[in-house]
Order: C-alpha cells, then sequence, then structure tokens
C-alpha cells in the first residue's frame, strides 16, 4: 500500500520500544482437542500399540481424502520419501531431478536409494520447481521427477507428466513431495492424485499430526504392496495378519512403520481437516488481501486451478527499498512477538551438498531465500492474531525503509 509512512527504529521492540504483541506467537502449532487425547488414550489401553488395525483405518481415512486408491502409512515423511524412492526404481546411476526449495529429506531420500538428485530452479513467484528447468536436465540416467508442493500449492503435474513420457528411460515415475498440500487442488483433481507417488508428511507443523508420521498415497497396487514391505523390514505379512510363526522376509526393507498411538490421533485430526484447511485458506486470504500491493512485501503467487492448502505464508522483502538485509527484518518481527522462520535454505547450500555438488548454482531459489519470511499460520490463529503480524510488518519494514 503506497502512502505507508517512514518511522524512525527507536519505536522497534529491538531497540527496546513496546512490543505488538506481549505473548509470542509461533509460525505453526498443532491443533489437539479432548477427542484427539481420548483416542489417543483408548489406544493406549487396546492391545495393539504397534501397527495394528488403527494404522488400516487411519490408511482408508487418507484415501477417502484423497481419492487416491492406497495409502501406505510410515513413521515418518522421510520414510515415506525413502520408500518412494526405492519404489520408484531409484538405484545407484541413477538421478532424480528435484527442487532446491525443500527441506533436505526430499533429495536424501534421492541418496538413500544410492542415486544423485540433480536440482533444476523454481519460478520466481510460486517458488514451484520450473517444468522449462526440469526438461532441460533430463537425461539417459533420469529414472524420476521428485516435485515438491512447496506451501501448499501443488506443482505443474500436468507438464512434468508430459515431460516424463517423453524422456529417453521415459515413461519418469513422477513423485510429489505433498507434505505441505494434502487437501489441495490443481484444476479440480486432489493432491494424492496428481503423481505415481505422493508423499504426506505428519509432522506437527503440517496439516494434521500423528506425532511423527508420514504416508505414501498411490494408484498402483504393485507399488502400494511393495511399500507395504518396504516399511516392514520386506516382510510379505504384517504382524495382526499372521496365523502362526511363519514370515518371509522377501527384500530388504526398513522398520518405518507407523504406530497405533500415532494412527489413532491421525484418524482423529483427520475428523477435523475440513475444518482446519478452511481456517488455513482463510487465514491465507486475510494475507493475501492486507499485504497484496503493499510496497516493501510480495505475497506469494497462486497459479491459475490451484487451490492450496497453505501450509505455509511466505513473503518475499523488497530488500531494494530496504535500508536492512532478511535476517534484520527476521530478528526485529520476532522482538515484536511475532515468529516468523525461514523456509527455506535451499538445499544445495548446506554443506553436506556443496561438498558432493559444488558447482549447483539456482539463481532463482538463492535470490528468493535471501528475500524470504515465513508468517504464522496454523488453525488456532485468531483475526486478531493475523492484524498482530500485519502491524509488526509495517511497523518493522516502515522503520527499516530505505
Ligand atoms: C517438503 C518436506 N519434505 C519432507 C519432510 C520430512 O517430513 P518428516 O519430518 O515427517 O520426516 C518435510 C517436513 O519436515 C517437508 O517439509
Amino acid at each position: 500500500m503506497s502512502g505507508r509512512a517512514t518511522a524512525g527504529t527507536a519505536d522497534l521492540a529491538i531497540r527496546g520500544g513496546p512490543p505488538v504483541r506481549s505473548s509470542f506467537l509461533p509460525y505453526a502449532h498443532q491443533s489437539i482437542d479432548d477427542e484427539d487425547v481420548a483416542a489417543v488414550t483408548a489406544t493406549l489401553r487396546s492391545d495393539w500399540l504397534t501397527t495394528g488395525p488403527r494404522v488400516r483405518v487411519f490408511e482408508a481415512g487418507l484415501e477417502a481424502v484423497t481419492g487416491a486408491r492406497h495409502a501406505v502409512a510410515f513413521s515418518s515423511g522421510t520414510a515415506a520419501l525413502h520408500g518412494a524412492a526405492v519404489v520408484a526404481g531409484l538405484g545407484p546411476g541413477d538421478e532424480a531431478i528435484t527442487t532446491p526449495m525443500t527441506f533436505a529429506a526430499t533429495a536424501n531420500a534421492v541418496l538413500y536409494a544410492g542415486a544423485e538428485p540433480r536440482f533444476a530452479d523454481v519460478e520466481p513467484g510460486t517458488l514451484l520447481i520450473d517444468p522449462d528447468e526440469v526438461e532441460e536436465r533430463v537425461g539417459p540416467r533420469t529414472r524420476a521427477l521428485f516435485a515438491v508442493d512447496y506451501a501448499g500449492q501443488p506443482a505443474d503435474y500436468p507438464r512434468l507428466r508430459e515431460i516424463a513420457d517423453a524422456a529417453p528411460r521415459g515413461p519418469l515415475m513422477v513423485v510429489a513431495d505433498a507434505s505441505h498440500s494434502l487437501g489441495a487442488t490443481l484444476s479440480g483433481r486432489a493432491v494424492g492424485t496428481l503423481a505415481d507417488l505422493t508423499i504426506l508428511s505428519f509432522h506437527p507443523a503440517k496439516l494434521l499430526t500423528t506425532g511423527e508420521g508420514g504416508a505414501v498415497l498411490t494408484d498402483h497396487d504393485d507399488l502400494a504392496d511393495r511399500l507395504r514391505r518396504f516399511r516392514n523390514h520386506g516382510i510379505a505379512t504384517e504382524l495382526s495378519e499372521r496365523r502362526d510363526w511363519t514370515y518371509e522376509m522377501v527384500e530388504l526393507g526398513f522398520n518405518y512403520r507407523l504406530s497405533d498411538i500415532g494412527a489413532a490421533l491421525g484418524s482423529s485430526q483427520l475428523r477435523r481437516f475440513d475444518g482446519f484447511l478452511a481456517r488455513r485458506r482463510a487465514i491465507a486470504a486475510m494475507y493475501l488481501a492486507r499485504l497484496g500491493g503493499h510496497d516493501l512485501i510480495e505475497t506469494p503467487m497462486v497459479r491459475e486451478g490451484a487451490d492450496p492448502a497453505w501450509h505455509l505464508m511466505v513473503v518475499q522483502l523488497r530488500l531494494d527499498r530496504l535500508t536492512v538485509d532478511r535476517g534484520a527484518v527476521y530478528h526485529a518481527l520476532r522482538a515484536e512477538g511475532i515468529g516468523v522462520n525461514v523456509h527455506y535454505i535451499p538445499v544445495h547450500r548446506h554443506p553436506y551438498y556443496r561438498a558432493r555438488y559444488p558447482d549447483v548454482r539456482m539463481p532463482t531459489a538463492e535470490a528468493a531465500y535471501e528475500r524470504m519470511l515465513t508468517l504464522p499460520l496454523f488453525p488456532a490463529m485468531t483475526d486478531g492474531d493475523v492484524d498482530d503480524v500485519v502491524a509488526a510488518l509495517d511497523k518493522v519494514t516502515a522503520a527499516y525503509r530505505a
């Protein structure tokens, strides 16, 4: 909004002035109610604590919400990514193209499978993987595309599918890291039905939680069977299905099982999921309305046909109009009681990845990283909390206006 005045910095909480909030507002927080607690408590009193009947009930709930044919629950989103990388067929000598604008777990999963991630830069407005950049990197070693639904918006799966089908080793597996996007749609199609394999995370900061947990969604029966074995040491039957002591380990797997305790929490959370999503969308709409057109802050772009789940609200600072860098704005906002965060340090810039791939440059992701801030966004936030965030952003950016 034009006309916002330049103010001095003396009033900033970081300089000893009065903060916008007296209580700290985090960027994310789980929503747990009495029914969630009762569901977990009932499980603790039941015969099954590890993977049992409640895991299957939770998986059926995820299938109902997404329309995916199969949901296979895992002990974390990272474990689910590992499973997806292996059943996608990745192995030594293969490459998977992925985005630098994600949590390291996405690229790490490709390495777990013995393959190499190749980074493709993101689009500037959405920070989603840029299909043109993907297309340029597809080669004879490419076996899969790992997109990420950054901040809750689905990547351009129709374009990625075309690229996958036209690849020299095509059709490639298209994997969606939907850790941020459960409930989102693209042209009316739900996340979970847009890629060959879709990964969910149920970490407490995410759209619903099981404590720790994750899942892979797929329409492919054979991949679902392999995922079920992979999460259970490579054993063909689960404990609850066995008639006697016999079981057969048929391939090398891991213990990546979700517990019935976590699944009970997940099913209880799923009952409120529509409400969580509606509230996230309402808060996002408030932010977009209040900050759209701000002369010091850019709001995220939503692609035509996309209805994001709004896991994150990531804005970008107009550093060319400010006297300080993002770090100073971050610290000033936290002093005001606003728990801003940064998502993400581009994966290729972590020391491990820099040492492994020293020549990788991702100009769009790197430039966005220098300017980005994640604003608080979770279902229990009130409209007054949103007012506080906007007031603090106005206060801090006005103080640092060039
Ligand atoms: C995009 C993305 N991928 C993967 C993960 C890993 O999920 P988890 O923490 O459940 O292992 C996360 C969350 O932390 C994430 O944000």
